[in-house]
């Protein structure tokens, strides 16, 4: 019986979430501690699905799938595929939390369903079908997401002009941690939408602190990136997509030892990274767990161990 596996890792934005949508450049980094995985096979019965969220017919999943069920229609139709499919879903990038887990699902199913039929989806073809489906979950996505997880690289990306993989290899480490807090990105984006007059400046200057981010990764200032983030994370809170969890995870990382800390994502909570050297690590872990952190991990930014 024919078979297909996809999978896809989670993201991380360092730097220019919001302002990305904007025109404004961003950060982001491939996040390896989480992965979606996607299988596919042959179904007996209708199309079916089994995953954490729901498990039955895809024709009554809830609106929740209705981007997976867009893809899986396209990708059937343009492949010619004539059997109904299972598909299982196995992922541990949390759902509403900033980590991409919508994006990193839909390039894993594209994957698995191209590689049922013995292909290898191109990029441009993940690029394609995900943005069906991240079409649902944001509002006017920047494609940000969907880059960074087809890439595997860090990139740093301006919407509908150019991803430019960039080297990230300095002596320090990034704590992630999660609120706990599901939170809407198309909420996010619709309400900063919504009070563009007002956040304009706040927004170009989320700008102006990305590209001073990418000169501190490049020179390997890592105090002078730490500023950028704690700044960035002032300016995403200006413009109304914090939320008190995620300030309070903020200051405790910042009021123990970390070179800077801000939201990370589309915000309103989901998670936060803090930046800091290797020995303040563990400083910086216990003050976000005690600080109310449900799920903490670490991702070292030397070259040979973020990937
Ligand atoms: C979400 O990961 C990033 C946002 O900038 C939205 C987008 O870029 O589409 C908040």
């Amino acid at each position: 019986m024919r078979n297909g596996y996809g999978i896809a890792c989670g993201k991380i934005i360092l730097a220019g979430e919001h302002s990305v949508v904007y025109g404004q450049p961003a950060i982001a980094l491939p996040f390896f501690s989480v992965h979606a995985k996607c299988f596919v096979s042959v179904s007996d019965d209708d199309d079916t699905m089994v995953s954490s969220l729901y498990s039955g017919k895809l024709d009554d999943a809830p609106a929740h799938f209705n981007g997976v069920k867009d893809v899986l229609n396209k990708l059937k139709n343009d492949l010619k595929i004539t059997s109904n499919l299972n598909i299982t879903i196995d992922s541990d990038v949390p759902t509403e939390r900033g980590l991409g887990s919508s994006a990193a699902v839909s390039v894993a199913l594209v994957r698995a369903v191209f590689e049922f039929m013995n292909q290898e989806a191109s990029q441009d073809e993940l690029r394609d079908y995900t943005h069906i489906a991240e079409s649902y979950h944001h509002d006017n996505p920047s494609g940000i997401d969907s880059e960074i997880i087809i890439k595997e690289q860090t990139i740093y990306y301006i919407k509908n002009k150019s991803s430019e993989i960039m080297n990230v290899d300095v002596d320090a480490v990034l704590v992630v941690a999660d609120t706990g807090q599901a939170a809407s990105t198309k909420e996010a984006v619709q309400n900063v939408r919504r009070q563009y007059t007002d956040h304009a400046q706040a927004i170009n200057d989320l700008g102006l602190l990305t590209n001073k981010a990418k000169e501190f990764i490049n020179t390997k200032d890592i105090q002078g990136l730490g500023d950028c983030l704690y700044e960035s994370h002032l300016k995403l809170q200006s413009i109304g997509v914090s939320s008190l969890e995620l300030d309070k995870l903020v200051e405790a990382a910042m009021e123990n030892g970390a070179l800077g800390a801000k939201l990370s994502g589309g915000g309103l909570g989901g998670c936060m990274i803090a930046l800091c050297t290797p020995d303040k690590t563990n400083d910086v872990l216990s003050s976000l767990i005690n600080a109310g952190s449900k799920k903490t991990w670490v991702m070292s930014l030397k070259e040979e161990y973020h990937g």
